[in-house]
């Protein structure tokens, strides 16, 4: 929310005097997968438009995983890259260097001017608090101004502090120009010191325990009984996507850094996406093949979605389809997948094409 002393009438107003007006609806782009590149590093930068169409959202990393010695040749990578590549449907975004670090004026200084008509969304890493946001608010609007720039550039924040968990909801209402966030696993164990050494995914040793079996009322405790691995990252997730909703923007999954464990990988976006994330990051080229199907609805659940936007008819009362309940809230449940499909199909031929391959009166079942 925003301070009690300002009106929410200036909300939408720009912060300094030629910027743009700032959005009052943050479009839904497909972004199932934000892929990672080094922007300094020569290899990566050249692959980069052969992605372009392949991937929802392509990224050029200023911040952690650049060393100190290459920020600048980051930096200017991505401006050259930016102005050499026609990025089509693919959205470009860009993660800046941390606010307490020396690096990142000169990221916005630099990047706004010469390719701010290009950027999509700024990510800022490590936000803390709504303080931060206004912060690279205003920055953005007088940088924008004065580069005649005609659309406001949205601004993403990383969760990944616990003063970032706590006020959460603030950062998300911070600004009209508010993205979305991402869960940044990696500096948020660091920061509430939890006892792991990864980035993102589960831990073995965080599992609950089946009680021990009984004979004749006594507790055989000598028995082998079956664990199951829980969620680290579940509460905070959790926390992320009612924020997003509650401010009508986006929540994604953040890095899995065990590349070559796709298993693990892949359930850990299912379970972001089944909350309610919309993406994810990808680290690797693989990692964008696992995103873009766990992100985008199965034709199964679109099949049976349909079903029931059909049977419904004008949303109101209730049916019964194959032995289940179907109403209003199921039925909004199901708008949510058949408008998410529709969105994907639109940037993703080959999606389309499985989807348009099922009717609406598909008697296709469904386990949805
Ligand atoms: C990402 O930035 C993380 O810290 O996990
Ligand atoms: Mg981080």
């Amino acid at each position: 929310m925003t301070a009690a002393s300002r009106s929410p009438k200036d909300f939408f107003r720009p912060l300094a005097v030629g910027a743009p007006t700032p959005l009052r609806e943050i479009p839904a782009r497909p972004s199932r997968a934000i892929h990672f590149f080094d922007p300094s590093n020569p290899k990566m930068a050249a692959k980069v438009p052969d992605m372009v169409g392949k991937v929802d959202v392509l990224l050029g990393n200023l911040e952690d995983a650049i060393k100190a010695d290459n920020k600048e040749a980051a930096r200017e990578g991505l401006v050259r890259i930016a102005q050499e590549t026609d990025f089509g449907p693919t959205q470009l975004w860009t993660r800046i260097n941390a606010l307490d670090s020396p690096w990142v004026l000169d990221d916005l200084t630099t990047l706004v001017p010469a390719i701010g008509d290009k950027l999509d969304v700024i990510m800022v890493p490590k936000v803390q608090g709504a303080e931060d946001i206004h912060y690279v608010d205003r920055l953005l609007a007088q940088l924008e101004a004065k580069a005649g720039l005609e659309k406001p550039i949205l601004v993403h924040a990383i969760l990944e502090t616990a003063r970032g968990v706590a006020n959460v909801e603030e950062i998300c209402g911070a600004s009209p120009r508010m993205q979305g966030l991402s869960l940044g696993p990696a500096d948020l164990a660091a920061d509430r010191r939890m006892k792991t050494t990864r980035v993102g995914g589960g831990h073995p040793g965080y599992l609950v325990r089946e009680d021990p079996p009984r004979i004749d009322g006594v507790a055989n405790l000598e028995a082998s009984r079956a664990t199951y691995q829980q969620d680290l990252w579940h509460y905070t997730i959790a926390r992320m996507v009612d924020a997003c909703a509650m401010h009508g923007i986006y929540p994604y999954y953040g890095p899995f850094g065990d590349i070559s464990d796709t298993t693990a990988c892949e359930d850990q976006f299912r379970n972001a996406f089944l909350l309610g994330c919309v993406g994810t990051w990808s680290l690797h080229p693989k990692q964008i093949a696992i995103a873009n199907r766990v992100f985008s609805p199965s034709v199964e659940d679109v099949a049976h979605a349909r079903r029931v936007v059909a049977a419904m008819g004008d949303g109101t009362g209730a049916v019964m389809l194959d032995g289940k309940m179907e109403d209003d809230a199921s039925l909004k449940q199901c708008l949510v997948m058949v408008e998410l499909a529709e969105q994907l199909a639109a940037v993703d031929p080959e999606l389309k094409q499985q989807y348009d391959a099922i009717g609406a009166d598909s008697d296709e079942q469904s386990e949805a």
